[in-house]
């Protein structure tokens, strides 16, 4: 029976980072570099996998699943040395162990099931992984003899011009029979340039023991080698994992029509037949509909969840927030802690006032409602199903605008109901005098804070009667210039008529002439 345990190192102090934050906390696409580690350990099917912690492990720590054993490596005084730090956390000496370095986090799942798979089949005492790498500085190269033969590993700082000249990189996973591996780790002796342990040494020890056998897999593609040093790397690792995240929701039936300026994060759900426009930025547990349409330049951070067939336009900020289906919220607009119920119609500039400077309030918009461009929700507040609330209202904290109720005005004033029927008391504190009751149909002057069919519908009709005006007056005014029109036409035709014979009279008056000249 095969035993496979893992353990991911992630003492180091990560310097060339040159950051306050433990290099493995990182994050790419939503989630700390570690987490990448800890998904490889489980699709190995370690379910208690050690993590080694020593540069920030109290910020580290509180953040693993409880099924990890955490290890506490003193001082980092290397690779080797972190895996001998491990000893005690170990079950037994029995079996193999899957070592990880937790700033790989571009390495595929298949990439390292192929790697345990390989080790296994081929009985092999250590399996490594390497890539050929164009520019392979920076990383350990792995030595071989005439014969091919893996002789040992040799690090950047210790390695001579041949050996930098190698281009066949150690990636960093090694599968390893845990008593050779403990054995060997043990005589293995500080480097002498960086008086480090290296976990790469046991390689060259192992190749000279009789029998053991050192197999290498290689990479399924070059990005996967990339180790997270510096921001530059990180840069990179984080391009790569959104590209990959692109191409799963492109198969999946979504439109991304810009790949190069879409992030989304790790941990996203997108249904099919949704368009995601340029510049947009969905983040970490976002899961949006089918038939929705997002961005360009929209925001949907943590904690939201968008229904089917929305919309969700530019320069709009969603955090927290539930909407439903059939939903508008086309332009520059702040949703914060809101519930947004099917077929609300959130105009341009609308903002929720979610925060208070201490707490965040919640806000709820009902089935329906149309919320004028440039609206202020003071939250906590609620908005009935079907009501509307004029272009630029404020509505205050706490006064909830009742079902099919109008509000207009700073502070939001109520208008009245849209159906007609008894108006509830909307209690404002308005500058210019008490909250006024109001009972009764809408006053005349609500259209302008009609739902936006109806108010087009009665502008149409306006419109459609005063182009048959237009018409009728034009046709009036038309009869006298046509009248005018046939005298001109007539008089023409007599001109045209006569003509010969005023040119007839022109000749006799030219003739006159030139008699009267020659006399
Ligand atoms: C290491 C390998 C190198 C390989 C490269 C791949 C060694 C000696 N070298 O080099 O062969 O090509 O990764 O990216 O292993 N760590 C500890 N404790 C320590 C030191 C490091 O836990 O005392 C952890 C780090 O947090 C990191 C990992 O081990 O996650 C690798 O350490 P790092 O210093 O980055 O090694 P590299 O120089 O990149
Ligand atoms: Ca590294």
């Amino acid at each position: 029976m095969r035993t496979l345990q893992a353990m991911i190192l992630a003492a180091g102090a990560g310097t060339r980072m040159k950051s306050h934050l433990p290099k493995v906390l990182h994050t790419i696409c939503g989630r700390p570099m570690i987490a990448y580690a800890l998904d490889i350990a489980a699709s190995a099917g370690v379910k208690q996998p050690i993590v080694i912690l020593g540069h920030g492990a109290e910020l580290v720590k509180p953040l693993l699943p409880k099924e990890v054993k955490v290890v506490i490596q003193a001082k980092q005084l290397g690779t080797g040395d972190a895996v001998l730090s491990a000893k005690r956390a170990l079950t037994g000496t029995m079996g193999d162990v899957l070592i990880l370095y937790a700033d790989t986090p571009l390495l595929r799942r298949t990439t390292v099931q192929k790697l345990i798979e390989s080790h296994f089949k081929t009985g092999a005492t250590c399996t490594l992984l390497s890539a050929h790498l164009a520019d392979p500085s920076g990383y350990g190269r792995i030595a071989r003899n005439e014969t091919g033969q893996v002789v040992g590993i040799v690090e950047e700082a210790e390695a001579n011009a041949v050996q930098r000249a190698i281009r066949e990189i150690n990636v960093g996973p090694i599968v390893c029979k845990l008593q050779v591996l403990l054995d060997v780790l043990a005589v293995v002796q500080p480097s002498a340039t960086k008086k480090e342990r290296y976990l790469t040494n046991i390689i060259s020890h192992i190749a000279r023991q009789e029998g053991a056998k050192i197999t290498v897999t290689r990479v399924e593609e070059i990005s996967e080698a990339l180790g997270i040093n510096s921001r530059t790397e990180l840069a990179r690792a984080i391009g790569v994992i959104r590209q990959r995240i692109v191409e799963a929701h492109l198969h999946n039936g979504v439109t991304i029509e810009d790949p190069q300026t879409t992030c989304i994060d790790h941990g996203v759900s997108i249904g099919m037949d949704t368009i995601v426009h340029p510049c947009t930025v969905i983040e970490t547990g976002v899961s949006i509909g089918k038939r929705c349409s997002i961005g360009p330049f929209a925001r949907l951070r943590s904690g939201v969840s968008i229904a089917d067939e929305t919309r969700i336009g530019n320069f709009a900020e969603l955090v927290r927030t539930k909407v439903g289906t059939r939903v508008r919220i086309n332009h520059m607009s702040y949703l914060g802690d809101t519930m947004v119920e099917d077929d609300v119609n959130i105009g341009a500039g609308t903002i929720t006032a979610n925060y208070d400077g201490t707490n965040k309030h919640p806000t709820h918009i009902g089935k329906g409602a149309f919320i004028g461009a440039d609206t202020v929700l003071i939250a906590p507040v609620k908005v009935g199903p079907g009501a509307v609330t004029g272009a630029g209202s404020v509505v205050p904290k706490a006064h909830d605008v009742p079902a099919k109720g109008v509000v207009v005005g700073v502070p939001a004033r109520p208008l009245g109901t849209l159906a007609g029927g008894p108006a509830r008391r909307v209690v404002h504190s308005s500058a210019d005098g008490p909250a006024r009751p109001l009972n009764g149909k809408a006053s005349t002057a609500v259209p302008a804070a009609l739902p936006a069919r109806s108010r087009t519908r009665e502008h149409s009709a306006k419109r459609v009667a005063a182009s048959v005006r237009r018409k009728v007056v034009l046709k009036k005014r038309a009869k006298p210039v046509a009248k005018a029109a046939r005298r001109v036409r007539l008089r023409m035709k007599r001109v045209l008529r006569a003509k010969p014979a005023r040119r007839a009279a022109a000749r006799k008056r030219i003739t006159m002439k030139k008699r009267s000249h020659r006399r």
